[in-house]
């Protein structure tokens, strides 16, 4: 191998000046520093960095109007042919490192001396700080888009479904009856807080690296906040220090994507259960479920087990950034290269989640016939005989007594459910836990049954009909515009 030199490719155009032999040297040393594997798909948002830093220089008199245009022209072109080459373009080099390089060698090679004066006041390091920033910013954008048409399949089945009556559960037990509705409800409120998430990141994203050079800043007389408002991603930042080796936003941004991966996750786990021939409540689209090797018989929720499963790498990656960043103090290290695999693994897996999401929820039914079948079991409408009590005087505590004692004697004569009881059961065991007799009238019977019970709901956000009806229409007009 020769000396003095890159031999594995392009040479570093910094590397020039050193005597001794750089990172090139070694095909194994170049493999192991690159990010351009990854990084790559930064290169819009690097030529957006690039172009916005150019302008500015050319306001501040560094370089000339004409030195502007011929850049703002190889940017443009590169642009294209990325646009049209992709993974193919020939200035992706490895030996380069990473996008910024490959780009800024590019220009070089078409442009000369302009290109060579693109990089004044800027290192790689708020580069690559404010190229993330960017990325960020669309990226939660993009992924807003998709909880709206998450949030659109939801109101599509709570439309059509939403009306039909179904126990709901605590400790995987039977527990008060509510509308299907109520439960979609449930998720469109969980991934509305995801929502909020992002929205409240576009505040922590804010602050513009670029002007924050390597770590302290530059001597030229660069004009930061016209880069910054250009990029449209807030003020300079304070501190050149704290823009060029803090990762925060993209910290936050993880830790939304680990919180939405979450929620799919639960999501996932409660509509297995709800597809198991046990519950029987809902049936998966075709499209959306695979078969078995083995067993002939076998329609397996793969899609809903992978959007469970997967939430274990997004947890990876967001543990993954944190431990990365603990060690950095201040000022750019190379661990910092890898944030940019973890905030791309993290967002490609979530995005592609609320993808699959969308398509089973819109295409999911609800199976009113076998929910119906097993509505009067396990006494889902115990509760709302205690609060009947309540409104005939009762205490609350000794009304779930009297109840809890009608449950064991309905239980203990064979019958499966209250409204199978007399007038005379149920104000025998008033009397026998109150000593008072004739507490209940003929009305007691509208109180009983699912059906009844969830009509009376009244409580704000109850998973009955009034809460349902309320909440599906401000989410259709929330939808609507
Ligand atoms: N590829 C690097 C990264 O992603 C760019 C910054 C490199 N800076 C440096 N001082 N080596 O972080």
């Amino acid at each position: 191998m020769p000396s003095g030199g890159s031999s594995a490719g392009t040479p570093k155009p910094w590397e020039h000046a050193k005597s001794g032999q750089g990172s090139g040297s070694d095909p194994l040393a170049v493999r192991f520093v690159e990010s351009l594997s990854y990084d790559k798909r930064l290169y819009k948002h690097d030529i957006a960095g690039s172009t916005a830093h150019a302008r500015m220089l050319s306001a501040v008199g560094l370089i000339t109007q004409a030195e502007l245009q011929t850049i703002e022209q190889g940017l443009g072109e590169i642009e294209a042919e990325i646009d049209a080459q992709g993974e193919s373009w020939p200035g992706w080099k490895t030996e380069l490192e990473d996008v910024h390089m490959c780009i800024e060698a590019a220009l070089i090679e078409k442009t000369g001396d302009p290109g060579r004066k693109l990089h004044t006041g800027r290192s790689r390091n708020d580069q690559v700080a404010t190229d993330l920033k960017l990325w960020l910013k669309e990226a939660c954008g993009s992924l807003q888009s998709r909880f709206d048409g998450l949030s659109r399949a939801f109101v599509g089945l709570a439309q059509r479904d939403g009306r039909i009556v179904m126990p709901s559960y605590t400790h995987m037990q039977r527990a008060q009856p509510i509308l299907v509705g109520g439960e979609l409800i449930a998720w469109l409120t969980a991934f509305d807080r995801c929502w909020v998430r992002f929205e409240a990141l576009q505040k922590v994203n804010e602050g513009c690296p670029l002007g924050s050079g390597a770590i302290a800043g530059t001597g030229l007389p660069v004009d930061s906040a016209h880069t910054a408002e250009a990029l449209g991603i807030g003020a300079p930042t304070p501190s050149s220090i704290d823009a060029t080796s803090s990762r925060d936003a993209a910290i936050d941004f993880v830790y939304a994507l680990a919180m939405t991966s979450m929620t799919l996750s639960r999501w996932a786990a409660q509509w297995i259960s709800y597809v198991s021939t046990e519950f029987g409540f809902i049936e998966l689209d075709g499209r959306y479920t695979t078969g078995s090797s083995m067993m002939p018989q076998k329609v397996n929720p793969d899609m809903l087990e992978l959007v469970r499963g997967r939430c274990g790498g997004v947890y990876g990656d967001l543990m993954a950034l944190l431990t990365i960043c603990k060690g950095i103090g201040l000022g750019y290290y190379r661990d910092l290269q890898e944030d940019k695999r973890h905030v791309f693994n993290a967002f490609d897996t979530v995005a592609s989640c609320l993808e699959i999401t969308t398509k089973v929820v819109a295409t999911t039914r609800f199976i009113e016939g076998k929910i119906n079948e097993g509505l009067d079991r396990g006494f889902l409408d115990a509760t709302g005989l205690a609060e009947y009590l309540v409104t005939r005087g009762v205490p609350f505590r000794t009304a779930h007594q009297i109840v809890g004692r009608l449950v064991g004697r309905c239980q203990e004569k064979g019958l499966s459910k209250l409204s199978l009881m007399t007038l005379d059961d149920f104000n025998q065991a008033c009397a026998d836990t109150r000593g008072r007799l004739e507490t209940c009238g003929p009305d007691v019977y509208q109180w009983l049954g699912a059906e009844q019970v969830v009509q009376r709901y009244r409580s704000h956000g109850n998973a009955g009909v009034t809460g349902f009806e309320q909440q599906l229409s401000a989410w259709q007009s929330r939808l609507a515009h």
